[in-house]
C-alpha cells in the first residue's frame, strides 16, 4: 500500500470500531484504513486521502449499512459544522467507547500494570452544557451544495463557526445546541441587526469589515458576560452595536468590547472595554466563587468540571495536614477546590494574568494557605523553589494536550510525593507520561469523566502512588 492509493475508491469497507481522535478503523486487504464521521457497524465505500506504507485515511462517500448503533443527529448544522461530532452515535455509546479509547491510549502506550479503567462518570445534560462559545462574523458563508447548485444569490454574510479545516469559511448557525440561557437568541438577534442596519462582517482575505468576533460566556446561575470584537475602529458603528445589545438584552450581566486591528482573534494583548455593567462573571462551586474575566480561563463545562475537581480531591485523599503542588493551574481553580482540605496549596501557571486571578479568587474565598507562581513549570518547579516551600506530599498536575515536558517529569521522580493525581484531556499524553513515572509510581486508579458529550474528547483522572522501594 502507498501513496498510489490515494483517491481510490474502497467499496463496502465495513466499519469495525473507533480509534483515537474519534476516527473509526476498518480493514482492507490486511491494513487499517481510518475514516471520519461514520459509526461501528456501518459498511461503506470510502475514498482514500492518505495512503501510507501501514495505514490509510479515508472520507465516506457512501453508505450501504447504518449500524444499529446510530441514531438521529438532532442539529440541523450536523456535519457541516465540526463541533459535535459524535451526535450520530447514542450517548450511552459515546460513554462506552470514551472509557474504551482510554484502555487502549493506556494499554498501547503506558504498557505499566493497570486497574481495572472506571465506567465514565457521564453528564447529566448532554445538550446547552458549554458556558462559553465563539463565533465569528464573516462575509464569507459556507454555501451547501444545493445551494450552489441552484445558481440563486445568496446572502454572503454569517455569524457562527468556522467549516473544520477551513480558517475562510463560516457555517451561518441559526441553532446551536451547545450553550443555553440566551446564547441563541444573542446571536441571532446580533445578526439580524447588523444585516439590517448594513454593518459589514469581516473580510478575513483582506482584513477589513466592522463585526469580527462575538464571545458568549455563562454562569450557572444565569449570568451572561458578551463580548464584541470589533475589526475597525469605527466609534459609530460600535455604539450602534453595543447600544442594540444593551437596549434588546437588559438580562446580560457583563457587556464588553475590543477592537482587534491585527491578523487574529487572539486579544489576550489587547484593551477590552466595558459597554455596560461589570468587567467579570461569576460561576460558583460549593460555596466558592470564581471570578471569571474576559480574558481568563474557566474550564468550559462547569457541572462537570466540578465532578472533575471532586474526583481529583478524592483521589488526593486529603486529611488537613498535606502540602499539595497543584501544576498548571490556571487561575487556581483546583488549588481553591481542594485548599480547606490541606494545610498549604502551591499552584504553579504560565499565563501572568490567570495567576493574578487565582490569588484574587483565593482572597476573596478567605483562603489564606494558598500561594501561586507564574512562569514555565520546568523554569519554576526547580530544586531550589522546592527547598523554599516544603515538599509536597501531593501533586495534582493538569497539563495541557502536549503533556508535561520531561524535565518536569524528571523532577517529579526526584520529588517522590507519595501522591500524584494527573488530570489530562488527553489521555494518549497522559499514558506518554505515566510510562516515564511508572519508574517509581504505580498507577492504582483511572477515572474518564465526560466533560464534551456529542464530541469524541475525554477527559482522564489518574492515581499514581510511589512504588515501596
Ligand atoms: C488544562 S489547563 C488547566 C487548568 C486548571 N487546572 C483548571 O482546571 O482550570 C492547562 C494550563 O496549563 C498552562 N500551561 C501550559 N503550558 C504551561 C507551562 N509550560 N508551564 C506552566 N503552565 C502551563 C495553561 O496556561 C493552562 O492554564
Amino acid at each position: 500500500m502507498s501513496r498510489k492509493m490515494k483517491n481510490k475508491v474502497l467499496q463496502r469497507l465495513k466499519i469495525e470500531r473507533i480509534a483515537s481522535e474519534g476516527k473509526c478503523v476498518g480493514h482492507h486487504e490486511g491494513k487499517v484504513v481510518f475514516v471520519s464521521n461514520v459509526a461501528p457497524g456501518d459498511v461503506v465505500d470510502v475514498r482514500v486521502t492518505k495512503g501510507r506504507s501501514s495505514f490509510m485515511e479515508a472520507e465516506a462517500i457512501k453508505i450501504h449499512e447504518y449500524s444499529d448503533n446510530r441514531v438521529s443527529p438532532f442539529c440541523e448544522h450536523f456535519g457541516t459544522c465540526g463541533g459535535c461530532k459524535w451526535q450520530h452515535i447514542s450517548y450511552e455509546l459515546q460513554m462506552t467507547y470514551k472509557r474504551q479509547q482510554v484502555v487502549d491510549q493506556f494499554q498501547r502506550i503506558a504498557k505499566v500494570p493497570l486497574p481495572e479503567v472506571m465506567p465514565i462518570i457521564g453528564a447529566k445534560d448532554t445538550r446547552y452544557y458549554r458556558n462559553k462559545l465563539d463565533f465569528t462574523f464573516s462575509n464569507n458563508r459556507w454555501l451547501t451544495r444545493e445551494e450552489i447548485d441552484s445558481g440563486e444569490n445568496f446572502e454572503r454574510n454569517a455569524l457562527g463557526f468556522h467549516v473544520p479545516k477551513r480558517f475562510d469559511k463560516i457555517v451561518d448557525i441559526n441553532h446551536c445546541y451547545l450553550q443555553g440561557g440566551i446564547s441563541n437568541e444573542v446571536r441571532n438577534e446580533l445578526r439580524t441587526f447588523a444585516l439590517k442596519e448594513n454593518l459589514t462582517f469581516y473580510d478575513i482575505i483582506n482584513q477589513t469589515g466592522l463585526l469580527r468576533n462575538l464571545i458568549i460566556r455563562s454562569t450557572v446561575d444565569g449570568q451572561t458576560m458578551v463580548i464584541v470584537q470589533f475589526g475597525e475602529d469605527d466609534p459609530a458603528g460600535i455604539d450602534k452595536t453595543m447600544g442594540f445589545l444593551k437596549e434588546r438584552f437588559p438580562e446580560i450581566t457583563s457587556l464588553l468590547y475590543i477592537v482587534n486591528l491585527k491578523k487574529n482573534e487572539t486579544f489576550l494583548d489587547l484593551d477590552v472595554h466595558t459597554y455596560a455593567g461589570k468587567d467579570f462573571i461569576e460561576e460558583s462551586m460549593e460555596g466558592l466563587k470564581f471570578k471569571i474575566r474576559p480574558k481568563s480561563f474557566y474550564q468550559t463545562n462547569s457541572l462537570q468540571a466540578y465532578r472533575l475537581y471532586q474526583v481529583a480531591r478524592e483521589f488526593a485523599g486529603l486529611t488537613g495536614n498535606e502540602t499539595v503542588y497543584d501544576l498548571y493551574t490556571g487561575t487556581g481553580t483546583i488549588a481553591n477546590f481542594v485548599a480547606a482540605n490541606a494545610k498549604q496549596v502551591i499552584g504553579i501557571e504560565y499565563v501572568g494574568p490567570a495567576i493574578e486571578d487565582a490569588r484574587e479568587n483565593a482572597l476573596h474565598n478567605q483562603l489564606s494557605n494558598t500561594l501561586f507562581y507564574a512562569g514555565d513549570m520546568k523554569d519554576v518547579l526547580t530544586d531550589d523553589f522546592v527547598s523554599q516551600h516544603q515538599r509536597p506530599d501531593v501533586v495534582i498536575t493538569d497539563p495541557p494536550r502536549a503533556g508535561m515536558h520531561e524535565d518536569v517529569i524528571q523532577m517529579l521522580l526526584k520529588l517522590s510525593a507519595p501522591k500524584i493525581v494527573y488530570v489530562s484531556c488527553n489521555p494518549a499524553t497522559q499514558a506518554r507520561d505515566v510510562a516515564l513515572l511508572s519508574e517509581k509510581y504505580k498507577v492504582n486508579r483511572i477515572q474518564p469523566v465526560d466533560m464534551f458529550p456529542q464530541t469524541y474528547h475525554v477527559e482522564n483522572v489518574v492515581l499514581l502512588e510511589l512504588k515501596e522501594q
